[in-house]
């Protein structure tokens, strides 16, 4: 695993650039990104590159021996641009342009844009592409940041049109596929149809399904331009692209089908703030974040290219834009770097180089101070270099016998329609995710379209969209499924089957669920020995019996009737681990452990001193590489077995 950094020339004077090279060298680090921001240096005035600058920071980082990361800079398109192209700029929901003054200040649709967007691409592409010391490029920044998946602008509209008469051909064919005649809905022709938004109440479901589609695509459609023009200049370089944490809204892993690496930006802290957990977990997590968030980001993201991912930017210190910003406990730098090596991350780059006195991020902590001296996160990444060289070669990474699926549409479907306000897709599977991580388990996760062969056991928090084909790959893994509740629990155009939910599940397990509840917060129903809690199901069967009402199982497949209890949760897991998977303990809360071939490393966030003595068969098998055993918070510890 590569350690980086990414570095900002642009922002320095030159007669800094050497030192700062040399000392990104002497640190260790061997990576370094550039270039992603730097527009309307690149460009100043239009037509006129001004690729000076930039030619003597390649040469400099080169010549100290560093590989660069290349960024395309089209997350920030010059003022110039925007005065001359105004129908760049994205719209809000009512159709007003949101301006410039920060970043992202596009549309995906914008025809304008993407011509733009090809052109200063193309100039990178031939002035750097063969460039020797550029390892890697990167598409844009972090797709979808600041809200920008869905602009109303006036191009998007009529790309929306387009999109919808391919898909449907005729109009009544959508007409009857969205239900239009509910509320006089219908429509007469293709051009009569706007993007669900601004409604004056909930907009049709089914219309707002196609949307996000559609916007997803336009995100694949502009990302494939960049990557097109790339393939032609850059030889064996690789692409990437930064995705983010806690992102959903365009279809990641379509994305990834043209990257050769899918890298992603974790702040483990900024998302314990802004994400779903309570004010107890984010007390508990504040200078560590939850532990299960960078891994279930790893775990994601390795799968969004087919096996290949990094850590494009690490958080080093205190972040800018949570709400609250606390400083992570001294060593989980280094813990979540080696977090990274443990999930199988060929690259870790922390953002960034130096903390920068002025403009919008200047409260955003580097691995130097503002003052140029070296911040706490310089010395952690130095230990991470240390580590990884006395750990030699890490093991392949390897596949789990745990799949766990998660469906960017489905997250789409059930915010379109939540029935229940806590009923909320990322943190199902999250749910579903820490509890098999407490019982010590290695998990991939999975795309519903994926080869599901060699895995014992294939969890599915909840697929509302599940199609039977896709049912019937995961059938045919022969794994042990278990479907979470509202799993095919509507058509493809958001309709209930016609046989009731779980719709193509009931050709593994005879049931049907006619009826289902939501429940206030607070409310907790015990089932047999389960609690159950936000969403509970009837369910109904001619051969099949359940005690409880909730798990409803044959030896195919489970299906579990409601939103359980972690409790619960983890000890139904702990039940289907113990018949049809690789062994299950219970890990102490605050521990986590992964294994990548014959390493096994250990993580505390947290657990109290000496509390992982629940692991101790397992390794009495193990010799201890490093000299903490990961029995403090923010220890980390490597084991090798013999
Ligand atoms: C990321 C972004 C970076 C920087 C960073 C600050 O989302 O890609 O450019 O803004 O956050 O934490």
């Amino acid at each position: 695993m590569k350690l980086g950094v990414c570095y900002y020339p642009e922002h320095w004077p030159e007669t800094m650039w050497s030192d700062d090279a040399a000392r990104m060298k002497a640190l260790g680090l061997t990576t370094v990104r550039i270039g992603e921001f730097a527009w309307s240096r690149l460009e100043p005035v239009p037509g006129q590159y001004d690729w000076g600058w930039l030619d003597r920071a390649v040469d400099i980082l080169a010549s100290a021996g560093l590989q660069i990361i290349m960024g395309t800079p089209t997350a920030t398109p010059p003022k110039w641009l925007i005065e001359t192209h105004p129908d760049i700029l994205p719209c809000d929901s009512q159709g007003r342009p949101r301006h410039f003054g920060s970043r992202r200040h596009y549309s995906f649709s914008s025809q304008t844009y993407r011509r733009q967007s090809a052109r200063i691409v193309a100039a990178m592409a031939e002035r750097y592409g063969s460039h020797p010391a550029i390892m890697m490029w990167q598409t844009d920044n972090e797709y979808g940041c600041h809200d920008t998946v869905e602009s109303n602008d006036p191009d998007a509209r009529a790309a929306f049109r387009i999109w919808l008469r391919e898909r449907y051909q005729d109009i009544e064919a959508l007409n009857q596929a969205w239900g239009c005649v509910f509320w006089s809905q219908d429509y007469r022709v293709f051009d009569h149809i706007d993007p669900p938004l601004a409604t004056v109440t909930e907009p049709n479901p089914a219309h707002v399904m196609d949307w996000k589609r559609f916007c997803s695509d336009q995100v694949t459609a502009y990302n494939q331009l960049q990557t097109s023009l790339l393939r032609d200049q850059i030889g064996d370089a690789d692409i990437t692209h930064n995705f983010m944490g806690h992102f959903t809204q365009f279809d990641h892993f379509r994305l990834g089908q043209d990257l050769d690496l899918a890298t992603w930006d974790s702040y483990p802290l900024g998302f314990l703030e802004t994400a779903w957990w309570d004010s107890q977990v984010k007390q508990t997590y504040l200078r560590t974040g939850h532990p299960d968030f960078a891994g279930f980001h790893h775990d994601l993201y390795r799968s969004v290219s087919g096996g290949r991912f990094g850590v494009m930017e690490q958080q080093p210190g205190p972040v800018n834009w949570a709400a609250f910003n606390p400083d992570p406990l001294p060593g989980m730098v280094k813990l979540w770097t080696m977090e990274a090596a443990a999930h199988g991350a060929e690259l870790v780059s922390y953002f960034r180089w130096r903390q920068l006195p002025y403009a919008q991020e200047q409260m955003h902590a580097g691995l130097n101070r503002p003052d140029n001296q070296p911040d706490r996160a310089s010395d952690e990444a130095r230990e991470c270099v240390q580590l990884l060289a006395e750990l030699g070669e890490l093991p392949e990474t390897g596949t789990s016998k745990i799949g766990l699926v998660f469906d960017y549409q489905a997250g789409w479907a059930i915010d379109i329609q939540p029935q229940g306000q806590s009923f909320r897709y990322d943190e199902m599977c999250f749910q579903y995710y820490t509890a098999l991580r407490q019982l010590g388990q290695n998990i991939d996760i999975l795309s519903p379209d994926s080869n599901a062969e060699g895995y014992e056991l294939i969890f599915i928090p909840t697929c509302p969209m599940l199609s039977a084909e896709q049912l019937d790959r995961f059938a045919a893994s022969g794994a042990h499924l278990v479907f979470g509740p509202r799993t095919g629990s509507k058509t493809t155009h958001f309709q209930i089957p016609s046989g009731l939910a779980p719709g193509p599940v009931q050709s593994v397990l005879p049931i049907r669920i006619p009826r289902i509840e939501s429940l206030r917060p607070g409310v907790s129903e015990g089932c047999g020995q389960l609690r159950v809690e936000r969403w509970l199901e009837q369910v109904e069967s001619e051969s099949l019996t359940s005690e409880d009402g909730i798990i409803w199982q044959n030896d195919k497949a489970t299906y579990i009737a409601g939103w359980l209890s972690s409790e619960s949760l983890q000890s139904l897991f702990h039940g289907l681990c113990d018949t049809y998977g690789p062994d299950p303990f219970i890990l102490p809360k605050g521990i986590r452990i992964r294994r990548r071939g014959d390493l096994l490393f250990v993580f505390n966030y947290g657990a109290p001193v000496g509390s992982y003595e629940a692991l101790s068969t397992l390794l009495d098998q193990a010799v201890c590489l490093t000299s903490s055993k990961a029995d403090k918070a923010a220890e980390i510890a490597v084991y090798r077995f013999v």
